[in-house]
């Protein structure tokens, strides 16, 4: 008995003395609670530097954004492929994620090597390789007919700007292949892949993490699970981030994963007060001198070479084994971290280290066990608090994100050595609860790695690729290809001669109205005119003065507004409203009682027979009062000034706005024969040849014709690319099945379309949440002025969405982009559309007059073109393509048509003169 007590207070003093012996030697590993706290706080630090935009780019520890948004929600189904590379093992597995609510998945997977000489040779060969295996994969288990989305796990820092894309930063851990930093992996193994076409038919969709792929997988399983950390051969972790907090990305609804690449913490010498001579040594000896610098203290790759090293260092120092070391001790990875683990074992640990230290070729000693299992407890204790230390730190951030007094979270875990290592996980799990008390930690073990969260990253990846699908198929309605243009200017140019041909006229769908404008201003017209502007967003009153010779003019102008019951009232109500607004007009100026000559804009489709009758055959875009059609316009307006009895006018000329840009113009520019609106309404007017006109008389000269080409199309002829959606703003409209091509073309109609385009792909649960909101049910909240906001490309997201948000709907960062794009698309079909028309004038004015080549000026006006930062760029690239051989000037009207038809009046009073003379 005695014997026994004595053999025990033998062991346990030289327990003690060896412990002791180790502890002093060692004594820089043991971190104490407050270094622990510091380190904490210094990674704090380190989180915030690698989100900040500025503080990025010389951060060691890089945060990467890894555009995975949301945990899995159950909704996940399909079947994927999934590869994973970077950890101990390369795998390759099929993963069935099964629908109908339940939460199930089946994998099937296969290891395959990965050789030194494959590794850390040509990147090429590489992704050659992997391809290999895949293939050999789906041959051997036969799923050769098949097309799989794919997603890869891949365990290095890649930079990312979306799913499936990864530029490598830089290689970590055992890889060290060439030519593959700073390239994206995801284009690689495609490429890759493409020796394969026979056999593979995969789309990788995702690229993730394996700390992404372990959240993910844990997710699955438990929804609190937002935090994933790898201890295996490499170290790392990553969380759920707030958008707004991610400067990287933009938007800020929601959250992102950000993966941390946490094991480059220090690099920047931020640890260097921890670091020891032995993690010195290991990194001058390792693939990545310099790099990594946290993981190295870390992680399953370096743990057993940490503990070689300094048992070495001991040895020599006479502290180990009497001085003696053996020729294995000196070889570079000797000691594994499995070893590690094996001596660390509660009961078998130490009958593991002297097997283990035997193997190495050493005589060891009781006393030398005893010693080496605790330098084996330090090194890997000194992990675990290093671990401990900045996983606190991201939770303590995850907490205060959160804005809460205690967290309740789950961290997905997975590696070998938090696997193997029989204290590691009690021992981070003890440490992490110290240090964050007010955090209620679930750790939860990713029992199947990291490829099932991988195929959930897919899946998403997949329904948004299929929802990208739809998007695109409705799109692609409006992209014209350069034969439906060709076709679309052919067109127009059949119902331009139809429209001037006197047998044909009457059925013409675009008019081609003879305007009684012959000629230019010559520069001799001079005088004080009056001008109203009728029809385009404003309803304008002028005072023109023109001075002769000078070809100088000065305007005086105020606008007016034209209440909706007003426009769509009585003729009577809307004519006495226009004279009110000349009498208040004239007050303002003082001219009350100045009996002017007057020039009507007039921007509707009117029948002339002379420069001062029109008759208006029909009303046009938001225009519907009564008893006006088929009445002169001008005697309306001549009666309502007699009703009113206060004044008289003269009222000279009636003129459309394209006739009036085009004048206002020609002002400037002679060679401007042609006025082209695109605002509110869509129209064009050019100067024509008389002989060409068979509804006037006379073949001398020219006449400008106002073409009224919004009414293109109204015998069904461009049906064939008018799309579902133009079809409902028609009808939705006050002149259903008139003006089909100003419809598609013009600002009062553009909105329209893009509203009816997203309330269709919110009905397919593309856009808002699928919920179709009021606001959305509105007509008319896309102005023109909306829609060139939202394309304008300074605008970020976010304004885009502000500016949705202003409009009332409440769209997310991903319906912010749909909503720009189907604005393009509808904007740029409109600016091709009206360049193929204008491509069919140009032409058909070169034609006419034998030219080889026609040089050509157009006037333009309206909102359209004004304010939308895409459309006079693309009609002006579309009419050079269709009409190559004309070389066209387009002018910006600047001051309005009031100043053409004032103009028009004074030509007109001029002839008018001359005629009362003669
Ligand atoms: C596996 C995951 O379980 O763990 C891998 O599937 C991951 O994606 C690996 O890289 C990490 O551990 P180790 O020890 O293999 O590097
Ligand atoms: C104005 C002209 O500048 O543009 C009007 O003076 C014309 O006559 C108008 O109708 C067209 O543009 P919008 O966008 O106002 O319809
Ligand atoms: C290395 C890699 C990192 C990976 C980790 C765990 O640190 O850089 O991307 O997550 O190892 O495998
Ligand atoms: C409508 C009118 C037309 C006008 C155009 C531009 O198409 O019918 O007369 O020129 O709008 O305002």
């Amino acid at each position: 008995m005695f014997a026994v007590h004595l053999m025990a207070f033998y062991f346990t003093k030289l327990k003690e003395d060896q412990i002791k012996k180790v502890d002093r030697f060692l004594y820089h590993m043991r971190l104490s609670d407050e270094t622990l706290l510091d380190i904490m706080a210094r990674f704090q630090a380190e989180m915030q530097k690698g989100l900040g935009k500025d503080t990025n780019p010389t951060a060691s520890v890089k945060m990467l954004p890894t555009f995975v948004r949301a945990i899995p929600d159950g909704s996940e189904n399909g079947e994927f492929l999934s590869l994973d590379l970077g950890g101990s093992k390369f795998r390759v597995l099929k993963v069935q994620v099964s629908e109908e609510g339940k939460r199930n998945v089946q994998m099937e997977s296969q290891f395959y090597p990965t050789p030194n000489e494959i590794i850390r040779g040509n990147g090429t060969q590489l992704f050659e390789y992997v391809a290999d295996c895949l293939a050999d994969f789906m041959k051997t288990k036969g799923l050769k007919q098949k097309k799989f989305p794919l997603g890869l796990t891949f365990s290095f820092p890649c930079r990312q700007t979306k799913l499936e894309e990864g530029i490598l930063l830089s290689w970590t851990k055992k890889f060290k292949a060439r030519g593959v930093q700073n390239t994206d992996v995801v284009r690689s193994l495609a490429n890759a892949m493409k020796k394969h076409k026979q056999d593979i038919d995969v789309d990788i969709l995702a690229l993730v993490n394996d700390t992404v792929g372990t959240m993910m997988t844990c997710a699955y399983d438990d929804p609190y699970c937002e935090v994933g950390v790898i201890i295996g051969t490499g170290t790392n972790a990553c969380y759920m981030e707030d958008m707004s907090n991610i400067d990287l990305v933009e938007g800020d609804e929601g959250r992102m994963c950000i993966n941390t690449e946490w094991g480059a913490f220090g690099d920047d010498g931020a640890l260097e007060d921890i670091r020891t001579e032995f993690d010195r040594e290991l990194d001058l000896g390792s693939l990545n001198p310099g790099k990594q610098l946290f993981e190295k203290m870390i992680s399953g790759l370096y743990l057993g070479e940490l503990v070689r090293l300094i048992l070495l260092k001991m040895a020599k120092a006479g502290l180990l084994f009497g001085g003696e070391k053996s020729s294995a001790l000196h070889i570079k990875g000797k000691i594994e971290t499995r070893h590690v683990a094996a001596m660390e074992k509660y009961k078998e640990g130490l009958a593991n280290t002297r097997e283990i230290l035997t193997d190495l070729g050493l005589e060891p000693s009781e006393a030398d066990c005893i010693a080496v299992q605790h330098v084996c407890t330090i090194v890997s204790f000194r992990s675990a608090n290093l671990c401990a230390a900045a996983l606190a730190a991201i939770l303590t951030r995850l907490r205060e994100n959160k804005k809460l007094a205690r967290l309740r979270t789950t961290v997905g875990m997975d590696g070998t050595l938090y696997k193997i290592h029989p204290q590691y996980p009690k021992r981070l799990h003890k440490v992490v609860r110290k240090l964050v008390p007010n955090c209620d930690v679930r750790f939860l073990l990713s029992e199947s790695g990291s490829t099932k969260g991988a195929a959930m990253v897919t899946a998403v990846a997949s329904r948004v690729q299929a929802q990208r699908k739809q998007i695109d198929k409705v799109l692609a309605l409006f992209q014209l290809t350069r034969e439906q243009l060709e076709g679309v200017q052919d067109k127009m140019r059949v119902e331009l001669d139809y429209g001037l041909k006197r047998d044909t006229h009457p059925l013409a769908t675009v008019k081609m109205l003879p305007t009684y404008v012959r000629g230019m201003p010559d520069g001799t017209e001079k005088g004080k005119f009056l001008a109203l502007d009728l029809g385009g967003t404003n309803f304008r009153v002028l005072l023109v003065k023109i001075r002769s010779g000078w070809r100088s003019v000065r305007i005086y102008n105020k606008i007016f507004a034209i209440p909706l019951e007003i426009m769509q009232g009585t003729g009577e109500e809307l004519f006495d409203h226009i004279v009110q607004c000349i009498a208040d007009f004239l007050d303002y100026m003082g001219l009350k009682g100045a009996q002017l000559p007057l020039g009507f804009t007039f921007s509707f489709p009117c029948r002339q027979a002379s420069i001062d009758k029109g008759t208006l055959i029909e009303w046009t875009k938001g225009f519907k009062a009564t008893d006006c059609e088929g009445e002169d316009v001008v005697d309306m307006l001549r009666e309502a000034i007699k009703r009113r009895n206060e004044f008289d006018l003269d009222i000279v000329a009636v003129v459309n706005d394209t006739v009036g840009t085009m004048m206002t113009c020609g002002y400037e520019d002679p060679n401007c024969e042609v006025g082209l609106i695109a605002g509110t309404g869509s129209n064009m007017c050019y100067m024509e040849e008389m002989r060409n006109i068979e509804l006037v008389e006379g073949d001398e000269g020219k006449m400008c014709i106002n073409t009224e080409w919004g009414g293109f199309g109204d015998n069904g002829c461009i049906d064939d690319i008018r799309t579902q959606y133009d079809k409902e703003v028609d009808e939705g409209s006050l002149n259903p099945g008139k003006q089909r091509y100003e419809k598609m073309t013009s600002g009062m109609y553009l909105g329209e379309i893009v509203r009816q385009i997203l309330i269709d792909l919110t009905k397919q649960g593309l856009l808002f949440r699928g919920q179709i909101s009021e606001r959305l049910r509105t007509r008319g909240i896309f102005e023109t002025k909306f829609l060139s906001q939202i394309e304008s490309d300074r605008l970020a997201l976010l304004q885009v969405r502000r500016i949705l948000q202003q409009l009332g709907l409440d769209s997310t960062c991903e319906d912010s982009i749909v909503v720009k794009e189907v604005c393009g698309a509808v904007s740029r079909r409109a600016a091709q559309l009206y360049g193929a028309g204008l491509a069919a004038i140009v032409e058909k004015r070169r034609e006419d007059q034998g030219l080889e080549h026609l040089k050509i000026t157009v006037g333009v006006d309206g909102t359209l073109y004004k304010l939308h930062p895409h459309f006079s760029r693309i009609l002006q690239e579309t009419v050079k393509e269709l009409a190559p051989q004309c070389d066209v000037t387009f002018m910006l009207s600047e001051d309005g048509s009031g100043k053409g038809a004032a103009l028009i009046t004074a030509v007109a009073k001029r002839l008018q003169q001359a005629r009362k003379e003669n």
